[in-house]
């Protein structure tokens, strides 16, 4: 239909997604060629209203949602002004830190580095004069967390791996990355220079097969030994809410004599009895993964990331990678708040609160993942993982459950294409520690409604 319309649009010049060509760039080639924005034009601003809805609150356990409608005659959408108080399944706030308890928890050392150190640090990068006391203690506080001699903290998730991974791998350097692996990850592999080759995703026998040719091979045309091989890997995978097979991961580095690099991105703060992520989940000695990676943006309430490793793994990227020397360091509020909730989930504010949390992030993820599964919807994940995906495959029922979630007072993430591929469109539903077994089974009602209505029973026979 996509590409009838096109050829209709070309035929008769008119439709609402083609802006007429700006005059000043006559003789230049467009910008961007039918093509290349087939999928915006065709499918996504069709349902764009279920992504970037704004919300007017904290991501508490509920939040306010801006409803919003169309411009008539266009494809834009206006704010109403109106809000809806939703329950919130789509925040990756695990314990609950940005929500309920940030104000008896975090917010004296937060509004106490605000006023003695003001909003931006010292306003340049961490090896520029941009490193406070807080940062330092930030950096202590994640190394004896996650089990490692040092930690170098950055701004940004995203750019921790995309910046750390160039700085430490590069041409005559292997990875093997898993095949779904983040994409901060995979641009950062891209970027470093060095060969990438993909496992099958959380398949050791496959690992160990791809180490084993890269290993026997060497590097292509001169058969040179690879100067590095790393291994490449998530603690959950962000997509799938599977856990990493970590212990079958280190046995096959360690028979390749492969480095291994684990992003705890969503595992952190989530995973363990204590929290300390997929080796305390999965039984493996934090000294067997030779970097841990994490992001201070889900189970912290804050934002940034951390690489967790050797001093002198720590002490050489503080010094080369572009995410220390050339970006201007995170926030001393941040710190304060990664500093706050880490006393809270380790015990130091001498209260109980930081297990409790834990012990309900995973309850209610397995309460409500069980639940669905009852239901007859197809769930991907492992027990204990907060993030719950139920699959809706087709494209239409992206728009039809986000809207439908709305109308009953949920606020859901979904995921379609680039992101997944197009017949495995799902809802990412995201459990804290800070939702209430009231809002829960509130939530599983509105769900069940619309999963009846959209036949989202997947996992039912067709026999009843
Ligand atoms: C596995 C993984 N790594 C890295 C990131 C980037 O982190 P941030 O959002 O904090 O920039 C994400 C984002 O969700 C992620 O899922």
């Amino acid at each position: 239909m996509g590409v009838l319309r096109d050829a209709c649009a070309k035929l008769f010049g008119r439709s609402k997604f083609f802006t007429p060509a700006d005059p000043a760039f006559k003789g230049f080639p467009p910008v961007l060629r039918p093509i290349d924005s087939f999928y915006s034009r065709r499918l996504y601003f069709r349902y764009r209203d279920v992504w970037n809805r704004p919300i007017a609150s904290a991501p508490g356990s509920e939040m306010d949602v801006c409803l919003r409608e169309q411009v008539p005659g266009t494809t834009r959408l206006k704010t109403t002004g109106k809000l809806k108080r939703c329950i919130n399944l789509g925040s990756y706030n695990y314990l609950g830190m940005s929500g309920e308890t940030w104000e008896a928890t975090c917010k004296e050392p937060v509004m106490a580095a605000l006023t003695s150190m003001g909003s931006c640090g010292g306003g340049a990068s961490m090896l520029q004069g941009g490193m406070t006391s807080l940062h330092k203690e930030v950096e202590a506080a994640v190394a004896a967390f996650v089990g490692k001699e040092d930690a170098v903290v950055f701004n940004m998730g995203y750019g921790t791996n995309a910046t750390t991974i160039p700085s430490l791998l590069g041409k005559g350097s292997l990875i093997v990355s898993d095949s779904l692996n983040h994409t901060s990850i995979v641009n950062g592999a891209r970027a470093s220079g060095a060969m990438v080759r993909v496992y099958a995703h959380n398949d050791v026998d496959d690992l160990d097969q791809v180490l084993r040719q890269a290993v026997a091979d060497g590097q292509p045309r001169t058969h040179l030994p690879w100067t590095h091989i790393m291994v490449m890997t998530e603690g959950i995978f962000s997509m799938e809410g599977e856990i990493c097979k970590l212990p079958g991961v280190v046995a096959a580095c360690k028979r390749y004599k492969a480095y291994l690099y684990v992003d705890e991105a969503h595992s952190i703060g989530a995973l363990g009895k204590h929290g300390r992520g997929v080796c305390e989940q999965t039984g493996v000695d934090p000294k067997d993964v030779d970097i841990l990676m994490g992001t201070f943006t889900k189970s912290f309430g804050a934002m940034g990331g951390y690489i967790a490793a050797s001093r002198a793994l720590c002490d050489y990227l503080r010094s080369s990678s572009s995410g220390c020397i050339l970006s201007t360091s995170m926030s001393p509020v941040v710190c304060a708040q990664i500093l706050a909730s880490l006393r809270v989930i380790t015990g130091q504010d001498g209260t109980s609160l930081g297990q409790e949390k834990l012990d309900a992030i995973k309850r209610n993820a397995n309460y409500v993942r069980n639940r669905l599964i009852d239901m007859g919807c197809e769930v991907l994940g492992d027990e204990d993982s907060p993030v719950v995906p139920v699959m809706l495959y087709i494209p239409t029922k992206i728009s039809m459950f986000s809207r439908m979630c709305l109308d009953r007072g949920l606020a859901v993430v979904v995921v379609g294409f680039p992101a997944v591929p197009l017949n495995a469109a799902r809802t990412r539903i995201c459990i804290s520690a800070g939702h209430t077994r009231e809002q829960l089974d509130r939530a599983l009602v509105a769900l069940e409604e619309v999963v009846d209505i959209l036949k989202l029973r997947y996992r039912r026979s067709v026999f009843g």
